[in-house]
């Protein structure tokens, strides 16, 4: 980067301090020029890693955004705020990078896409597996096997995080942690399984010709009503399938992604490690990112790259290596079935 950009973080949680933590990495290019959240915790938590920058500090949204010293808006507030957030960003002239699900319908994702246009400003849907080292590695092997045939992925995990924000369903009066609340956060399969989506349109280069979704809450006993598992699969218009299965009630971590092709198969364990099988062969290690899940790596593979892209775009040094419109599609491909 050749020229400092002035950052707002709009939701200083968990993601929107990981987000900063990445920015300060790419320091003097960055300035973290004002941050908002309604919750003077995480406001002060924030503001505590980013001292010396001296950030306006906002608990509106509505404050950041006519902020003359921000040039650029980084959205990381709940999913059913992402709409207000990222077109009142666009409204007032800023670059936004908005975290995934871009909405949680697809209208809202697409006001937003529309929102970036009509400003003529960069929108960076957050969709940072696009920008991991291990699975563009994986995507530019992909001759290598031949035709695709299958893919699979699954992933088992723990709960969600205890600590995210409360969400008041304003209809009902019920407090939940927000991404329990199927309002708040549009479902389990946009908060989580959205990443898989995408990453199955990165690899197979098309969106779904049908897609079917199975769910349920079959573990926890906690008045949550969002999904604790799920299978989504896809067909594509040439036959291929892609099934994506997700368990929240699993330890230790485990995702596994893998590639049937005519010729191979290629396995992505952990977002970490590549490895190539010619049928009937033994496999050969073809990219190792050396992450294991509980490292700070793991749980940011592609940001730092998503990042510098998404300020090279801003700076009109290079164009956006994804198309904006991918964070509609992938909202609604999780919403279609
Ligand atoms: N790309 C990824 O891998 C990834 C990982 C985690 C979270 N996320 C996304 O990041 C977003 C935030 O998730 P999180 O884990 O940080 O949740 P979190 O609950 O830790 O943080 C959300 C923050 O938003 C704040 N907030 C609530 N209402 C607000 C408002 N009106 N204006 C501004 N801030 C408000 C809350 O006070 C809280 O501090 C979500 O969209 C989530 O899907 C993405």
């Amino acid at each position: 980067m050749n020229q400092t950009l002035r950052y707002g973080i709009i939701g200083t949680g968990q993601r929107g301090r990981a987000h900063l933590a990445r920015l300060l990495e790419l320091q003097p290019a960055v300035r973290i020029a004002a941050l908002c959240d309604p919750v003077p915790e995480a406001l002060d938590a924030a503001a505590d890693l980013c001292r010396e920058h001296q950030p306006a500090r906002y608990d509106r949204y509505e404050r950041l955004v006519a902020d003359a010293n921000v040039d650029a808006v980084v959205v990381a507030s709940p999913n059913h705020l992402h709409r207000d957030h990222a077109v009142g960003a666009f409204a007032q002239g800023k670059h936004v990078l908005c975290e995934k699900p871009l909405a949680t319908s697809v209208a809202d994702a697409q006001a937003i896409l529309d929102a970036s246009v009509q400003a003529g400003r960069i929108l960076c849907p957050g969709h940072e597996l696009r920008f991991a080292r291990p699975y563009l590695e994986l995507k530019a092997a992909l001759p290598r096997i031949g035709r695709i045939c299958q893919v699979t992925h699954h992933e088992y995990r723990r709960d969600w995080s205890p600590l995210s924000w409360v969400y008041r369903d304003p209809g009902t009066g019920r407090s939940l942690n927000w991404r329990m609340s199927q309002k708040a956060s549009g479902g389990t399969i946009l908060e989580k399984s959205l990443h898989f989506v995408d990453l199955f349109h990165l690899l197979l280069g098309a969106n779904p010709a049908r897609v079917a979704l199975a769910g349920g809450i079959g573990f926890y006993r906690d008045g949550r009503e969002t999904w604790d598992q799920l299978t989504i699969s896809l067909v594509y218009a040439d036959g291929v399938t892609a099934t994506h299965s997700l368990c929240m009630f699993h330890q230790p971590a485990e995702s596994t992604l893998r590639i049937f092709g005519e010729k191979g198969v290629f396995v992505v364990e952990g977002h970490s490690k590549v490895s190539h099988y010619d049928y009937g062969r033994p496999a050969t290690v073809i990219y190792d990112a050396g992450v294991g899940e509980n490292s700070l790596a793991y749980q940011h593979l592609g940001d730092t790259e998503m990042h510098e892209a998404f300020a090279a775009a801003v700076q009109g040094r290079k164009p956006l290596p994804i198309l904006p419109r991918i964070g509609v599609e992938a909202v609604a491909t999780c919403l279609r079935s």
